[in-house]
């Protein structure tokens, strides 16, 4: 590896939700007391526990070191970048004029939501869902619809039939597609991308297509863009990206949208120029210069082979240590969907106990209640193979 994935960053203390939020405090249960020499293995939000690519950070500390930041207009190499990066990793051609910015891509969500449905539509989501899109959903006034996935034979899919069934019973005309979909870690084929599409389009229902995670892909996995589908999604998809899951840049802030029916393009744009506050940040646009640079493409291309061996690894350990744990195992995204029914079942026990006991551990891992998932627990993997180790042995020895 010509990258560095094996150092444990020291994040205390410099402005990290992972470790900073819940040194002595769970979400779940308020205080948690700590058993004595077991340090804090972060496992919940959604960021990297490695160090970045060193070319994003090059690229921010060269334009910090000019002593002026006043207001700007993106660069063209800040368009270029994700012009090529869109072509090489998605085969999507895109123009300039096809690109928007975003502060964050749930704000992405909520802007299209206002100009797709009216207060109080309702939205197709699939469940389990990301907690992100409940929150943006039921903040803004919309009733969310679920679809849930199907567990077929340990692989998530989508169910076509009761989609359209909720699609027509609740006259919905707006969906969310989240591709890879986080928690599952499905990466959608070509053909379930297209099957959905053929959905949406039987009722002319327009698709926000959250790909946040398109560039997390293991095991040789690849990505389909939304957008890429067919003529309808060309026309009816407002398509969400960033680097911030790739690169770890969400405390940065900078995402974007890909729309090319110029119609929706320029309402999206109305709806976001209302707050002004949409607006890129110079350092954050340096950023993703860097990390769509060469270098910080070998960088991913090493980011995703480790995260591959981490999963593969962890999936393997579920399988054959842990007994009543199963899971699904994920294409992308650096996420795990545990369930732990059997365990909860055969040892009388709560999903709360097993949450909490993983805690008292240091392992920092997140209910899965909230996602829709009666019985699972979502543990980010996005760490130095050694801590995922060390994690899954205390899971091993204390908590299951
Ligand atoms: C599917 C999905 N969308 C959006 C987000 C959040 O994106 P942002 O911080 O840019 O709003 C996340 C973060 O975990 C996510 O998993």
């Amino acid at each position: 590896m010509r990258f560095d994935f094996t150092s444990v960053p020291d994040r205390y203390g410099n402005d990290a939700l992972a470790v900073d939020a819940p040194t002595n405090y769970d979400f779940n249960f308020g205080e948690v007391e700590r058993e004595p020499g077991y340090d804090v293995i972060p496992m919940w939000v959604a960021d990297m526990n490695f160090r970045t690519a060193p070319s994003i950070r090059k690229a921010v500390v060269e334009r910090s070191a000019h002593p002026s930041f006043g207001y700007f207009r993106p660069r063209d190499e800040y368009f270029d970048a994700i012009i090529s990066w869109q072509k090489d990793h998605n085969g999507l051609t895109v123009r300039r004029e096809n690109i928007g910015y975003e502060n964050g891509v749930l704000g992405g969500v909520a802007s299209a939501c206002r100009v797709l449905a009216s207060s109080g539509d309702a939205i197709l989501l699939h469940s389990p869902t990301y907690v992100g899109f409940t929150g943006v959903l039921t903040n803004n006034g919309y009733h969310i619809v679920h679809s849930p996935l199907i567990n077929e034979n340990g692989t998530w899919r989508m169910d076509y039939e009761d989609m359209e069934r909720k699609i027509v019973d609740n006259n919905i005309k707006l969906a969310i597609l989240c591709s890879p979909h986080n928690p599952s870690g499905r990466v959608w084929s070509r053909e379930e991308l297209e099957k959905a599409m053929e959905v949406y389009e039987r009722h002319g229902v327009y698709v926000i297509s959250d790909e946040i995670w398109s560039d997390i892909l293991l095991n040789g996995r690849t990505h389909v863009p939304t957008l890429s589908i067919s003529d309808y999604a060309r026309d009816h998809v407002v398509a969400l990206y960033a680097p911030s899951k790739t690169f770890s840049l969400a405390g940065l802030i900078g995402s974007y949208h890909i729309i090319l029916n110029d119609w929706l393009k320029t309402r999206i744009d109305k709806e976001e120029s209302l707050s002004h506050y949409n607006s890129l940040n110079v350092l954050s646009m340096h950023a993703l210069i860097g990390a769509y640079s060469e270098e910080g493409r070998q960088w991913h291309e090493e980011l995703k082979e480790v995260l591959s061996d981490n999963i593969n690894w962890a999936c393997d350990f579920i399988n054959n240590e842990l007994d009543g744990v199963r899971v699904n195992k994920p294409e992308g995204t650096y996420m795990l969907f545990i369930d732990i029914e059997e365990y909860c079942r055969n040892h009388a026990q709560s999903v709360e106990e097993v949450l909490h006991r993983g805690w008292k551990y240091g392992v920092y891992w997140q209910d899965g209640r909230p996602f829709h998932g009666e019985y699972n627990i979502r543990m980010n993997l996005a760490l130095p193979k050694s801590r995922v180790i060390e994690a899954f042995e205390r899971l091993k020895k204390e908590v299951f």
